[in-house]
């Protein structure tokens, strides 16, 4: 094995490689504080700067930008930078969670129904890829379209936060002895998880397609739609069923490690949506000719698919009521959910009238806790810090 000082010695001795030698053209100058200066090679070597090219915050925009995406200030967005300091000040990792009781439960005979076992693998079914799908479609799509620094910084942090929800997704699996090839096979294999998934698919196609570009009209609108599809209805709507089913084992001290590793992925994803919206509302700001009557119909009608989707969903991990959960139960709260998803981006409500049949999870993320949850409550949640289980 090379030591520090042989390694050294030996690149010291190395012959020059051609490639790496300096090109004669440009001036050599001896950083040496003997060294003579030459000021008329300095003033050539350094023209005036021109201040004017800086970068100015007025200039920025979310999609087409022209502004140097390498610049992160002057910030003009703002709301995205404070997200990734909330998102940094939530960190959180799958094993500071105890799975020990959850392990005892899984394995005691009596300890769960055969109704509740179908729900936690069916529940984990869909989970185990949809943050791959997510994490994919910002790495490989989303991020490339987008030309505010801010909002790229943000992207990052929540792609680094989509592998930490599939390590825990996969941590709990594995906690649990299931049987891994038929968890992660089953958005191929459960129809009603595969429909969700090819619900999404193509719009995950349209941003990862190296020929895609945003620029017109036509494309913008695909970016659009696909980032409202992603945040709405993917973080905003197909996670909703999956999370209230475990968090409601967790209210009956059912898989409480598993449950608090739910809540710690509900309170991201929370961020996650809330960044989309935000996302989408200035994209429209900043484009008004997208949002045409056309596009907000084409959007409805995908709302309205979503909801059907998740709906049987429900029904297939739940064929009967499990937890004092039913899958009718859901359909008022799917459609309260997609009201509220598309009063955020502008769109009236779908379900006028809906309400809330589960008013607890509202305590952990709706409405208008969600915006003080996580814009001034967020130092409370650093960290380590405990979740509060009420
Ligand atoms: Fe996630
Ligand atoms: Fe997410």
């Amino acid at each position: 094995m090379l030591s520090w000082d042989e390694e050294t010695a030996s690149r010291a001795s190395a012959q020059p490689r051609p490639h790496l030698q300096a090109v004669p053209s440009v001036p050599q100058f001896s950083t040496h504080a003997d060294a003579p200066l030459n000021p008329g090679i300095l003033a050539r070597s350094e023209p005036p700067v021109d201040t004017a090219q800086r970068v100015q915050a007025a200039d920025k925009r979310i999609i087409n930008g022209q502004t140097d995406v390498n610049q992160l200030v002057p910030f003009k967005y703002k709301w995205a930078w404070d997200k990734y300091l909330a998102g940094c000040a939530n960190h959180w990792m799958p094993q500071e969670i105890n799975m020990q009781r959850d392990i005892e439960l899984w394995k005691n005979p009596n300890g769960l129904t055969e109704d509740e076992r179908r729900l936690v693998k069916r529940n984990l079914g869909f989970f185990v890829t949809a943050d791959s799908l997510a994490a994919n479609n910002i790495v490989l799509g989303t991020y490339r379209h987008i030309t505010a620094p801010e909002c790229r910084q943000y992207l990052l942090r929540q792609a680094f936060e989509e592998a930490i929800h599939t390590h825990a997704y996969q941590y709990i699996v594995e906690s649990l002895g299931l049987e891994e090839s038929e968890i992660f096979n089953a958005y191929n294999e459960v129809k009603s998880i595969r429909d969700k998934d090819q619900f999404l698919i193509p719009f995950i196609d349209t941003l990862t397609d190296p020929a895609f570009t945003t620029g017109t009209t036509e494309n913008d609108q695909k970016l659009l739609k696909s980032l409202i599809v992603f945040a709405c209805l993917m973080e905003g709507l197909f996670f909703y069923v999956g999370f209230t089913q475990i968090l409601a084992l967790g209210r009956q001290n059912k898989m409480m490690g598993a449950a608090e590793q739910y809540q710690y992925i509900l309170r991201d994803e929370s961020m996650h949506c809330n960044f989309g919206i935000d996302l989408i509302n200035t994209i429209k700001l900043e484009n008004p000719h997208l949002w045409t009557a056309a596009f907000k119909e084409e959007i409805k009608a995908l709302f309205l698919e979503a909801v059907e989707l998740e709906y049987r969903y429900a029904e297939d991990t739940m064929p009967r009521g499990v937890l004092g959960l039913n899958a009718p139960m859901f359909k008022g709260y799917l459609r309260f959910i997609a009201n509220r998803r598309a009063q955020q981006i502008g769109l009236e409500a779908l379900f006028p009238q809906e309400e809330n049949p589960f008013p607890w999870m509202s305590e952990m993320i709706d409405l208008k806790k969600e915006r003080n949850f996580f814009e001034t409550r967020v130092i409370e949640y650093q960290t380590g810090g405990a979740l509060n289980w009420e």
